[in-house]
C-alpha cells in the first residue's frame, strides 16, 4: 500500500477500506506516514467526507493506537460527559459532582482550553494544590472511595488523536465532522465508561456553527457510541452566548461554586438539572429535575465537588477566594432595552487576551482574570447598568473597551434565550 493512492482515492470521493484505514492510522503513529500526508487526507476528507463505515473503522483504529481504561473494578453505571467545546463552558465542575451526588460514578478525563474555548483541566488548576495528573490506579481508588474524580488525559490514550488534532489545528482542518466524530468518540470510547452524554455546542462560539451541522455531527457520535455498546446521547446546546455568567478559570469556579450552592442564575442551574437527569437516566436513576435541583439547595453535591477538590490535594480554604487582579473594570449600558446577543466567540477571545485562555499551546494563563456578566440575553437593562465586570491585569484600552461594548447587543424587544436545543438518542 502507498499514502499516495490513498489519499488519491480519498481526493477522488471513494470510500477508503478498513484496511486501509488501519495501515494509514498505524502508520502516521509510528511515523511512517509523515505529517505532510496526513495533512494532506484531512483536507481531502474536508472536501470528499467520509461513509459511515469509514468514520466507525477510523474511530476504532484511533481507540486501539493507544491504552484503552478498564473501570470495571468500580461498580454500578459508570458515566461519562463530553463537550465540542464553548466559552464559559463550566458545565462539567458541576454536572460530575452533581451525578455523583445520587451514587452514580463519574470517572472522567477532561481536556484544556485552546483558543477561545475554555478547558475543564485549566479551571481546576486555578483551585490551589489540584492535581490533574493520576495513576490509573489512584483514578479507580478515588472514584471507588468518593463517587467522582476529574483528570487530565492519559498520555497513551489514543496517541492518533494527540497527533492528528495537533495536525488539524495548524493545517484548518479541525471542524470536519467524521474527524470531530472520531477524535471525540475514539477518547470517550478509550476512557471506558459505560454510558455517554455528548453536549454538542451550537452557535457563534462553537466549531458547528449552524444546527444542521450539529445534528449530523451528533448522530454521527450516537451511532459510533451505540455500536460497541456505549449507552450513548447527544444534547445540542447553544454557544451563541456564554455559558452562565463567568468566563476565566477562577471566576468559572466561583460560578460552579454557586450553583453547586443553588446560588447561580436560574437559566444556568435549570439546564444543568436537565443534563444531569439525562446522565442519571443513562445509568437507570430516574429522578425529576426537582429532585435534582434539591441535591444542589441540600449540599450534597456540593460536598463531592469539595470532597473531590481534596482527595486531588486542592486547598479548601483557597476555594473560595475571590480573584486577585489589578483592577476590575465596570462596563455599562448606554440605553434601555434588553440584552439582544453577547457573542460567544468575541468574548471568549477578549477573555483569551486578558490571560483567561490560550492563543498557542505553550502560553501561560493567568487564573484570575477574565469576565463576569450582570446581564444575559433576554434580560432588561438600563442606562448606567452594570452589563460585565472585566477582571484585568492589564491597562484596557479605550479602544479595547470600545470593542466590548460594542459586542453587547440591546434591543428594545425581548429575546427567549434558549439553552437545549434538541436531544439525539
Ligand atoms: N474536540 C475534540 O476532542 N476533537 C475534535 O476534533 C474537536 C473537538
Amino acid at each position: 500500500m502507498r499514502t499516495v493512492d490513498l489519499i488519491q482515492k480519498k481526493r477522488n470521493g471513494e470510500a477508503l477500506t478498513a484496511e486501509e484505514i488501519k495501515w494509514l492510522t498505524e502508520g502516521y503513529v509510528d511515523g511512517t506516514v509523515p505529517d505532510y500526508q496526513m495533512a494532506a487526507f484531512a483536507m481531502a476528507t474536508y472536501f470528499q467526507g467520509m461513509t459511515t463505515e469509514e468514520i466507525s473503522h477510523l474511530t476504532m483504529e484511533m481507540v486501539a493506537s493507544g491504552d484503552q481504561i478498564d473501570l470495571s473494578a468500580i461498580s454500578g453505571i459508570k458515566v461519562d460527559k463530553h463537550s465540542t467545546g464553548g466559552v464559559g463552558d463550566k458545565v462539567t465542575l458541576i454536572l460530575v459532582p452533581l451525578v455523583a451526588s445520587f451514587d452514580v460514578p463519574v470517572a472522567k478525563m477532561s481536556g484544556r482550553g485552546l483558543g477561545h474555548t475554555g478547558g475543564t483541566l485549566d479551571k481546576l488548576e486555578a483551585i490551589k494544590g489540584f492535581k490533574i495528573e493520576q495513576s490509573q490506579d489512584n483514578f479507580i481508588k478515588q472514584v471507588q472511595e468518593i463517587g467522582l474524580s476529574v483528570i487530565g488525559q492519559s498520555e497513551n490514550l489514543v496517541k492518533a488523536d494527540k497527533l492528528l488534532y495537533a495536525l488539524r489545528d495548524v493545517t484548518a482542518t479541525v471542524d470536519i465532522i467524521p474527524l470531530i466524530a472520531s477524535s471525540v468518540m475514539s477518547k470517550k470510547i478509550a476512557a471506558g465508561a459505560d454510558a455517554i452524554l455528548l453536549d454538542v455546542t451550537v452557535g457563534d462560539g462553537a466549531f458547528m456553527k449552524n444546527i444542521d451541522d450539529a445534528r449530523e455531527l451528533a448522530q454521527t457520535m450516537v451511532s459510533l457510541g451505540k455500536a460497541v455498546g456505549r449507552q450513548t446521547v447527544a444534547v445540542l446546546t447553544d454557544m451563541s452566548q456564554p455559558v452562565g455568567r463567568a468566563i476565566g478559570n477562577r471566576l468559572e469556579i466561583l460560578e460552579a461554586l454557586d450553583i453547586l450552592q443553588g446560588k447561580g442564575r436560574d437559566d444556568v442551574t435549570s439546564f444543568i438539572c436537565h443534563l444531569a437527569q439525562l446522565l442519571l437516566r443513562l445509568a437507570g436513576v430516574d429522578k425529576t429535575v426537582e429532585e435534582i435541583h434539591a441535591n444542589l439547595e441540600n449540599g450534597k453535591a456540593l460536598a463531592k465537588f469539595e470532597a473531590m477538590v481534596e482527595a486531588q490535594g486542592g486547598d479548601l480554604k483557597d476555594l473560595y477566594r475571590q480573584p486577585v487582579v489589578k483592577e476590575i473594570v465596570e462596563v455599562k449600558s448606554e440605553k434601555d432595552g434588553y440584552i439582544a446577543a453577547l457573542p460567544a466567540l468575541e468574548f471568549g477571545l477578549f477573555a483569551m487576551k486578558l490571560g483567561a485562555g490560550r492563543a498557542v499551546k505553550t502560553d501561560v494563563l493567568d487564573y484570575e482574570t477574565g469576565i463576569v456578566f450582570d446581564k444575559k440575553v433576554g434580560d432588561p437593562v438600563k442606562t448606567g447598568e452594570i452589563i460585565a465586570k472585566i477582571y484585568t491585569n492589564q491597562i484596557l484600552s479605550q479602544k479595547e473597551l470600545a470593542d466590548f461594548q460594542k459586542n453587547v447587543k440591546i434591543d428594545t424587544e425581548v429575546i427567549q434565550a434558549q439553552e437545549i436545543l434538541d436531544i439525539i438518542s
